[in-house]
């Protein structure tokens, strides 16, 4: 069965995301990312993202830094604190201030110091460590590309999971789609294909013009927690989705209100501009999209919010 991951996701993936989405189907998360730095002082907002519970299993985490050493510590550190079935690197992430660090996507472009963190994780913990590439650094680069990968595999890496878009892309524009098929082509180690996985049809379209293992659901699944059944079923037996009811949107949106309720930590103004967050994702499949925006985006309470669900959405 290929394998359909719900993605790292900074700011967004939360206990309570990833619980609502396995609820509904996904079948393996990975928390947050967490900055190695943080992770060895200890700081509070890190203990935070790595909030989890007996449900919200099996579980990766993935940690961003450049210094071997460093990431070993941050490495042990995590593993004394929750249990998870691997470590990734991010050799992903495109922000300024990270790549200003020369973290994340920075090491896209310059890969030595990725494959000596990725060999020392591998030989110092008994975990599988694997990486999370984009297809290049400023410009597609296949040639550069499949060699990262392969070095990463010869160091030890795990799984590949790899952003079709360059750090120049962002989030946005193409994927390269050969660029994931390259790499699958051309290391042993299974290959997730990421970028655009916004429904049934383009998660087939990333197995199909990839040949990838699995695939990596990312934005799709904000508000969309149906999202995983429904490519389970389509790439199963090609079963189309049913659409979903404004009665079933209306409750899958009360019951993620209610479990960062339950689960979010920090100050209460954190707690619901998360909210507020969730009631926007959802809001775009209902009638009154625009209006409900305005006002979620306004609300002040985790009452106000759930007084805004029951008059304007209509469901039970
Ligand atoms: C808000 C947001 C936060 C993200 N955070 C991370 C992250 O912490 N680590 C990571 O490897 N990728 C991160 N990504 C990238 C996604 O995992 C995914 O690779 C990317 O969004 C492409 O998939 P999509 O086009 O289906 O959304 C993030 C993406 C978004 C939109």
């Amino acid at each position: 069965m290929p394998k359909i991951y719900l993605a790292p996701l900074a700011g967004c993936s939360d206990l309570a995301f990833r619980l609502i989405c396995r609820e509904y189907g996904a079948k393996f998360a990975f928390f947050e990312m967490v900055d190695a730095h943080s992770l060895i002082y200890e700081s509070r907002q890190t203990f935070d993202v790595l909030e989890t519970c007996p449900e919200d299993k099996p579980i990766a985490a993935q940690l961003l830094g450049c210094d071997p050493d460093i990431m070993l510590k941050a490495a042990k550190r995590l593993l004394a604190i929750v249990k998870v079935s691997s470590i990734d690197v991010n050799a992903a992430c495109p922000v300024t201030k990270v790549i200003k660090k020369k973290c994340g996507a920075y090491l896209m472009r310059d890969p030595s110091g990725l494959y000596k963190t990725i060999k020392k994780l591998v030989s110092s913990l008994d975990i599988p460590i694997t990486v999370k590439l984009r297809s290049g650094f400023e410009m597609e680069d296949h040639k550069k590309l499949v060699s990262i990968a392969k070095n990463c595999e010869k160091h030890g890496a795990a799984t590949i999971f790899i952003h079709g878009r360059t750090r120049s892309q962002l989030y946005s524009g193409d994927v390269d789609y050969e660029a994931i098929r390259l790499v699958k082509e051309n290391v042993k180690v299974p290959v997730f294909g990421s970028g655009n996985v916004f429904n049934h049809e383009l998660a087939k379209k990333m197995f199909d013009e990839t040949g990838c293992d699995g695939i990596l659901v990312a934005r799709g699944a904000f508000g969309n927690p149906w999202i995983f059944k429904q490519i389970e079923d389509y790439l199963k037996d090609c079963k189309l989705p049913h659409k979903i009811s404004m009665a079933s949107r209306k409750k899958a949106l009360k019951r993620h209100l209610y479990l960062v309720n339950k689960y979010r930590k920090g100050v209460e103004s954190s707690k619901v501009g998360i909210m507020r967050k969730v009631g926007i994702w959802y809001s775009k499949s209902f009638k009154n999209a625009a209006k409900l925006r305005g006002l979620f985006g306004q609300a002040r309470s985790y009452e106000e919010i759930l007084a805004l669900v029951e008059k304007f959405i209509c469901g039970v």
